[in-house]
């Protein structure tokens, strides 16, 4: 079991939501933070209200200088990186033939570069560092239930998800010798900023029936919190959805059918 005391975690998007959640739940168990966002002032107020010993760093994790330097300053103050926590991302609702080229490349960019880009700079540190309680490093990777299974407007979100979980798999077998471990989480939805941040930037909210179950960000974060002590490949916050959506995936052309019903009773 890996100790939380002490623990170095590097977690970009953590100025809300989940990010936020998880920060103050390691706080609790004593970890030694690096917080990363755009919104400098909202890491700042976190911060001060975890006592102020941690670090925060403004970062775009959609531009692979800013990624490098979180990683950086993280290493600089900490001398290491014990697991590093790419959860920043968005969403947005759009048909695919909708999506422009610019909105691909900005989703692009944020969700599956904005980790990439974190693992790779982070990846010479945790491989060369002493392993402490059996592992060497832990990369956790925050991707969605709808990495296994996508439905309409929700194409291009979905997408990056999926590239996510795909990073996650691969990453997770070529790191084994390094003893650095490797975990997807797939929340549902869940009761944070996404939601209005999507219907700022896409103009309509994402499809989603008020009778879906929504998890809040703390239960989400604590589920979290347990694979960080003892790492497992996915982490499904809420557990029924793992057999849900591996159903979706055997059974396509039933769940197509049940997916459009869904859809054509919410669009006006
Ligand atoms: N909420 C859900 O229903 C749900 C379900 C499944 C998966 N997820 C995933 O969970 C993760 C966290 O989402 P959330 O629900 O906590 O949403 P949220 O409340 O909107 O928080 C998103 C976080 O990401 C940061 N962020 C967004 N773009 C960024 C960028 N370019 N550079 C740096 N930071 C950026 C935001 O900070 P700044 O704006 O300050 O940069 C914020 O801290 C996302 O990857 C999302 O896809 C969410």
């Amino acid at each position: 079991m890996r100790e939380l005391k002490n623990m170095v975690v590097a977690i970009t998007g953590a100025s809300a939501g989940i990010g936020r959640a998880l920060a103050m739940e390691l706080h609790r168990h004593g970890a030694r933070l690096a917080l990363a966002a755009r919104r400098e002032d909202a890491l700042t107020a976190l911060n001060a209200e975890l006592g102020g010993g941690h670090l925060i760093h403004r970062c775009d994790v959609a531009l692979a200088q800013d990624c490098a330097a979180f990683i950086a300053a993280t290493q600089a103050r900490y001398g290491r990186i014990d697991t590093l926590v790419c959860n920043a991302g968005y969403g947005i609702a759009r048909r695919i033939e909708e999506m422009t080229a610019a909105e691909w490349q900005a989703i692009i960019a944020t969700n599956l570069y904005g980790t990439t880009d974190c693992i790779r700079a982070a990846l010479p540190t945790m491989s060369t560092q002493d392993e402490r309680d059996g592992w060497r490093a832990q990369v956790m990777i925050v991707s969605s239930c709808l990495a296994r299974r996508s439905g309409p407007e929700g194409g291009a979100y979905s997408a990056t998800k999926a590239a996510q979980l795909s990073v996650a798999e691969a990453l997770r077998i070529e790191l084994t010798d390094r003893r650095i471990a490797v975990t997807s989480v797939h929340p549902i939805g869940t009761a944070t900023e996404f939601w209005e941040a999507a219907k700022t930037i896409g103009g309509r909210a994402p499809v989603r029936s008020a009778s879906e179950p929504t998890q809040s960000a703390a239960t989400v974060a604590q589920r979290m919190v347990t694979a960080i002590t003892r790492p497992r490949p996915e982490v499904w916050p809420y557990p029924l959805a793992r057999w849900v959506f591996g159903l979706a995936t055997l059974f396509p052309g039933l769940t197509d059918r049940a997916v459009r019903r869904r859809w054509l009773r919410q669009t006006p």
